[in-house]
């Protein structure tokens, strides 16, 4: 797809998404104010993945729902292809948004149960009439094969799928817009090890192919290291740290992400049977 921006992963670039000192308030159940996120500032350049970690509770899905405008935020800005997606209303907002798309953890729980997939991996071409329906075969197979499902799989329910599979199915439905950036929250958490592997791999080689920027969010910090090229370590809704992809072990200072990698990284043992649970695929 062509943009404003040129061409992709070109290095020293503008970013893509900036979010600036964006803070949500919420009331906790005594009717207490808390920031569920807490003066957030963070950019993703394009091509590349931001990693965001932090245990549960820390903020990182309220901060996803804000940059996907599902939550208004309390304050600061979000400021995505130049614009600020606060400010913008209506027809340009909607056009905006398309280019940012998001996968969530239960695929299961996503998608509609009544829908097949076919009409699952159409519905955004649909919504912003970029195919005729009598185009939604070929589309599917053509998005199915991208994600390395059968073409068959587009007459069946979601509930006829593995976990696995039906995660593929939001990568497919996530990529029919062709977006700049695709918001993962926790997309592997509810997948067995294996599968887990598969997933990430297929985002990977999607994202060499598309040149598409991952804000990927997960609370398990070996899976973000994998996959991210820059981490932000999230507590009680604040960035406390900011770390390179690789060699975090190393890298980190805080003692808050020294707990979790400590939590992480087990000894031999418990990984050895962690690996050795059974497996759905
Ligand atoms: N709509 C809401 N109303 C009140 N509190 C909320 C709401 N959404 C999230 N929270 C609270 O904000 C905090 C951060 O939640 P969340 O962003 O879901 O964290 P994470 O995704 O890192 O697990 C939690 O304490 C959560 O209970
Ligand atoms: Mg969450």
């Amino acid at each position: 797809m062509t943009n404003n921006t040129g061409s992709r992963k070109t290095g020293g670039e503008a970013p893509l998404l900036s979010g600036r000192h964006l803070t949500k308030t919420f009331q906790n159940s005594n009717k207490r104010s808390f920031n569920a996120c807490d003066d957030v500032s963070f950019e993703v350049y394009p091509g590349e993945t931001l990693g965001i970690v932090g245990e549960s509770g820390s903020g990182k899905s309220t901060l996803m729902r804000m940059l996907v405008g599902l939550t208004e935020p309390t304050g600061g800005e979000m400021i995505f292809l130049g614009k600020d997606l606060g400010a913008i209303k209506g027809k340009d907002a909607r056009e905006m948004r398309r280019h940012i798309q998001m996968i969530f953890q239960d695929p299961g729980t996503a998608f509609d149960p009544r829908m097949k997939i076919r009409d699952i991996i159409c519905e955004p071409l649909l919504n912003y009439r970029l195919i005729d329906k009598k185009l939604k075969d070929e589309t599917a197979e053509k998005f199915l094969h991208m994600v390395e499902l059968p073409a068959g799989f587009k007459d069946r329910y979601p509930q006829q799928l593995s976990g696995g599979q039906r995660q593929r199915v939001g990568i497919a439905r996530a990529l029919t817009l062709e977006p700049e950036l695709i918001i993962c929250d926790e997309v592997t958490s509810a997948l067995d090890v294996s599968v887990q592997k598969n997933v990430l791999d297929l985002l990977k080689r999607l994202q060499k192919e598309k040149g598409v920027a991952y804000l990927f969010i997960c609370h398990d910090l070996a899976v973000v290291e994998e996959m991210a090229d820059r981490i932000l370590v999230m507590n009680q809704g604040k960035i406390v740290e900011r770390l390179p992809g690789t060699n975090i072990r190393k890298a980190a200072k805080e003692p808050y992400t020294r707990k979790l990698i400590d939590s992480v990284f087990e000894p031999k043992s418990a990984i050895a049977n962690r690996q050795n649970r059974q497996t759905d695929i």
